[in-house]
């Protein structure tokens, strides 16, 4: 095998570096935040760090960068203390990437990459209509991450919004794959999925059953 050590990685370009280690986790949900800012401009980030903390609670968290680099989805959250998730489907991949770009504060990024607001009633953050699968979350814990200044942000599910055609099987499994919900790996490359299997719960003194 290739070996590759520390010394070596740290002598790497900062992209190169920044896609090697962010691949080796593997393939990654991507969704895009909606969140608004004091002024009311509405404000939408690309994010792949969403990761499952607890279905009851149903808790649901995300990586933030260092706030120099990552500003605006963080301190909107913060002042408003809702945020909502919005799956990104092939249709509008490139809009949702050039979410991904350092806008100034005033801009709101809806309008800028050609994406559209969706409000529902008694919430004031923006869901993004073109996705097929979005949910709203309120804050609940921001964990500082002192190792490299990030922030793990947990919410709390509040809403889920769905296309009436992605029914929940019967025991409420969500077929993302049939969504078209993308995923992502590194920092820019992004997949279509096909599911391989499902299979039963499982135990120790049973071989692995399909469904
Ligand atoms: C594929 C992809 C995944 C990303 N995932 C994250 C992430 O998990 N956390 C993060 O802080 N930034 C992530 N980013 C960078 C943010 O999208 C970018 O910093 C964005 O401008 C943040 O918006 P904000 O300044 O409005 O908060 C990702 C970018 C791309 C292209």
């Amino acid at each position: 095998m290739q070996q590759f050590t520390p010394a070596e990685w740290q002598s790497w370009e900062r992209f190169y570096r920044a896609n090697f280690i962010n691949s080796l986790t593997g393939f990654k949900s991507a969704s895009l935040i909606g969140t608004i800012n004091a002024q009311g401009v509405p404000n939408l980030g690309m994010f792949s760090s969403m990761v499952h903390i607890g279905s009851n609670p149903a808790l649901i968290g995300y990586i933030n960068r260092p706030i120099a680099a990552a500003p605006h989805t963080l301190s909107n959250i913060k002042s408003n203390g809702v945020y909502t998730v919005n799956h990104i489907h092939a249709s509008f991949l490139a809009q949702a990437h050039q979410t991904s770009a350092k806008y100034p504060d005033e801009v709101n990024e809806f309008t800028e990459v050609g994406l559209t607001e969706e409000y529902i009633e008694g919430v004031k953050v923006p869901f993004v209509k073109e996705s097929p699968i979005k949910y709203l979350l309120s804050l609940k814990e921001i964990v500082p991450i002192t190792l490299n200044a990030t922030f793990l942000v947990i919410g709390q599910l509040e809403q889920v919004l769905m296309d009436p055609a992605l029914q929940p099987t019967s025991d409420g499994f969500l077929h993302l794959d049939q969504a078209g919900s993308i995923c992502s790996n590194g920092l820019d490359a992004y997949y279509n999925t096909n599911l391989i299997d499902r299979f039963a719960y499982a135990k120790p003194d049973k071989a692995a059953e399909k469904l």
